[in-house]
Parts: structure tokens; C-alpha cells; sequence
């Protein structure tokens, strides 16, 4: 698949919420890109066919076609639960959001991450504009792009964005460009070892794929393709828990009227947090940080409270609070504790990985938040845009620091914090 133009961020900077809107201007993304090949004779034909007859054909199937298959876990050999990988008792994970825009500005994060060489990346949401094939391939799958792969893998959520052309790219092309690999680890059956000439090979016979995507170890490796939009990357200290909100953050025209969608956790997902992660155990103290694309609260836009109140509900009577970092609004925030639905959060937005960043005030004045970043780096269309970033997470043992850098690779602000686990209870240390 060719590669398609560099995007600005000023096509970003007034983009709405509306899948037509969105799908306009993919549509026109494509348009350009046709336009740049086409002869001049060929300008016309080009442009209906890609403007009018496209998007018309593309919008519709989006809109009135069928959702891509739900998927889900366990499957036959695999439960969703990686295995963080520790050396030198450390973990390094870096966490981005939003930030798949193809812009030079995405670019450059990505530049600055890969600089730091982390253990794992994940993408928490949203291709712009609709998630289709040639924006999955542009901002994680071609050469060019500039997706910062983690040594030991990448892992992503689906937002809103990917679930505007039913999710067909993300679960089709996306996904099975992601996964972790686990060291020595044979335990599932799925073994894999190095062979100079051919690469990854299966070992024991047992299908998977050859993936170079997710990583090319140096030793015994098993490679665990993402199979889910949802996932659990754990150690003996830690559990970062990916929730797929997106799939169920677009419903079907007048549908969505009648019931709006509420990005809920379908029921599959459900039996997974229930049966293969046992957030009620009394026995599992370890920290719980959940990753997902849509806020459980916000204090500058809708929020999404349903994950939260379902999750309230695994906990049963081992309830804890817990640390929650989401995107979806182009920021960075740090909130103080709030319970949704009973469940205490220690909430983060981090949706400044790659479009316009906002800087406005909250909605409702408030000293709930901790920080929040609203340095003005320029003005696009005399909108006061600020700087797009990341989160940079690095576990040691109990202990669990995280930097919030920006593009320029400047630590904006960070913290650090503290599972205790006797008591199951984390603890801001700093
Ligand atoms: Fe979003």
C-alpha cells in the first residue's frame, strides 16, 4: 500500500465528532494523495470517483454496514495476560494517546519515544480520521511510519475513531502487527526460535504467524500476536489493564438516538475481568492501573462513568482504589481522587499524543485537578494550541514512577507511587 501525504495539524485543529465529518475528510486526504499521481485529464474522473462516489460508499457502509466481529479472550491457547518482561528488576512502558494523526508533530513523538528505547508502547486510541486501511498503514505499518515499537512489544485500544469504519483496519490490520514476546518462556506451548535465515519460526509445530512487527529476539522467544482490543501486561508487582471502550462508542444511526452509546464493557470482556483476572481475589494485592481510551470522568467534556461502575462490581468486597490514564480529549490532566460509581480513581488524561493539543479552561471550576498542562505553543488559526506528549512509565518492583514528557522531550510534570502489598493500597509518594 502506498503511503499518502504528510498530514498538517491545521487539518486538525476544528476537526468535530461526527463520523460524516470525519469520513469527509479522509476522503479528501485520499483525494490529494490521488490528485498528486493523476494526470490533468484524469483531475475530474478522479475527483468523483474519490470525493463523491467514495465517500458516499464509504460513509453508508460505515454507518449502515456490520461492526467488525467482536473479539475476545480466552481463545484456544491464549488468555489476553502477557507477562511483563523485567530486566534489572525495571520496566520502561511508554503510554500515547491520540497521537496517530500522521502529522509532523505525531512524527516527532514518536521520534522521542523510540529515543528512550521502551520495553512496551501502546496506543490508546483513535486513527484519524475514520481508522482506515491507509491510516493504519500510514501511522504504524509502513516503513515510513512512525509508530515507536517496544523491545518487548506494543499494544493498542481502539477509540472512537477506528470504530467510524467498523473496525474492519484495527482488528484486521492493526492487531495482528501487535503483540509482546515473552523470553524462555514455554509454558503455553507456543515456543519460537531464532533461525538466521529465516527468522521466526515455530519451534513445536503450532501455528502462529511470523510477525516482525512486534520485535526480532535474540534468543528463545514466544511471540503473542493482540487478539482482543482489551489486554492485561502484569508482573509479580503491577497489573496494567488495557479496557476496550471503543467498540461500543458508536452505535447505528437512530439507534444511537433511542440509546446513545455509552461505551460499556460488552459481556465477553466482562467474563474476561471475572474469570481470568479475578479483580475480587483478596489474595492479589498487586496495583492496578487501567488503561482505555474513553474518561470515566472529565471536567472539561462528556465522560463515560458505565467501564467504571461495571468494574465497581468485579471489585466486590476487595475494593481498591486504583490509577486510570485515558485519552480522547486532546490534553494532559492529572485529577485528584474521585470515585465513580464507588470506585476510587486516581484519574490521568494523556490525549496529547499527536493532535492539536487544548488548553482551555474546565467547564466548572473546580480544584479537583492535580496539573494540567496549558503552556501555548503556537497558534493554528488563531487557536492557541499547546504541546503534544506522553507518558513515560517505569516500574521497579513496588515502586512506580511515571514522567509526563513533551514533544521537545522536556519532563512537564511527574510522579511517583507505591504498591503496598499487604494491604493491596497504592500510595502517591511523590
Ligand atoms: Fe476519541
Amino acid at each position: 500500500m502506498p503511503d499518502t501525504p504528510k498530514r498538517d495539524l491545521k487539518e486538525y485543529v476544528d476537526v468535530g465528532h461526527s463520523e460524516l465529518e470525519n469520513h469527509l475528510r479522509t476522503q479528501n486526504a485520499q483525494f490529494q494523495s490521488a490528485l498528486e499521481e493523476a494526470e490533468a485529464g484524469r483531475k475530474l474522473t478522479d475527483f468523483l470517483w474519490l470525493n463523491i462516489f467514495g465517500f458516499a460508499y464509504h460513509y453508508l457502509k460505515s454507518r449502515f454496514g456490520p461492526r467488525h466481529p467482536y473479539q475476545y479472550y480466552p481463545t484456544s491457547n491464549d488468555t489476553g495476560v502477557y507477562k511483563m518482561k523485567v530486566a534489572n528488576e525495571t520496566t520502561q512502558i511508554a503510554l500515547l494517546s491520540d497521537w496517530a494523526s500522521d502529522t509532523p508533530e505525531s512524527d516527532r513523538v514518536g521520534a522521542v519515544v523510540a529515543f528512550h528505547k521502551p520495553d512496551y508502547s501502546i496506543h490508546l486510541g483513535d486513527i484519524y480520521f475514520v481508522g482506515a486501511p491507509s491510516e493504519v498503514h500510514d501511522n504504524f505499518i509502513s516503513p515510513k511510519a512512525s509508530w515507536p515499537r517496544g523491545k518487548w512489544g506494543s499494544l493498542a485500544l481502539a477509540g472512537n475513531h477506528e470504530m467510524y469504519s467498523n473496525g474492519a483496519a484495527f482488528y484486521k490490520m492493526l492487531l495482528p502487527t501487535m503483540g509482546v514476546r515473552e523470553a524462555n518462556a514455554v509454558s503455553d506451548g507456543l515456543k519460537l526460535e531464532m533461525n538466521p535465515s529465516d527468522g521466526l519460526k515455530p519451534s513445536d509445530g503450532l501455528a502462529t504467524s511470523n510477525n516482525p512487527l512486534i520485535g526480532s529476539p535474540s534468543d528463545a522467544s514466544v511471540i503473542r500476536e493482540q487478539k482482543a482490543g482489551f489486554f492485561c501486561l502484569e508482573n509479580d508487582y503491577w497489573r496494567v489493564i488495557g479496557l476496550d471502550t471503543g467498540y461500543t462508542s458508536v452505535e447505528r444511526p437512530f439507534v444511537e438516538i433511542l440509546s446513545p452509546p455509552d461505551c460499556h464493557l460488552r459481556k465477553e470482556q466482562v467474563n474476561w475481568l471475572k474469570n481470568q483476572l479475578h479483580l475480587d481475589n483478596p489474595d492479589d494485592r498487586r496495583g492496578i492501573i487501567f488503561l482505555s481510551h474513553h474518561p470515566p470522568f472529565s471536567d472539561f467534556r462528556k465522560s463515560f462513568p458505565r467501564p467504571a461502575r461495571q468494574i465497581r462490581q468485579l471489585f466486590g468486597e476487595f475494593l481498591r482504589p486504583v490509577l486510570w490514564m485515558w485519552g480522547h480529549e486532546h490534553r494532559l490532566v492529572g485529577y485528584r481522587e474521585r470515585k465513580v460509581g464507588g470506585l476510587p480513581i486516581h484519574g490521568r488524561c494523556i490525549g496529547h499524543g499527536g493532535m492539536p493539543v487544548e488548553i482551555d479552561a474546565p467547564r466548572v471550576d473546580t480544584d479537583s485537578i492535580l496539573f494540567y498542562d496549558q503552556r501555548r505553543r503556537k497558534n493554528i488559526r488563531r487557536i492557541g494550541v499547546g504541546y503534544n506528549g506522553f507518558a513515560w512509565l517505569k516500574f521497579e518492583q513496588e515502586n512506580l514512577s511515571i514522567e509526563y514528557r513533551d514533544v521537545e522531550d522536556k519532563v512537564v510534570t511527574g510522579e511517583s507511587w507505591r504498591i503496598n502489598l499487604q494491604s493491596g493500597l497504592i500510595e502517591k509518594i511523590g
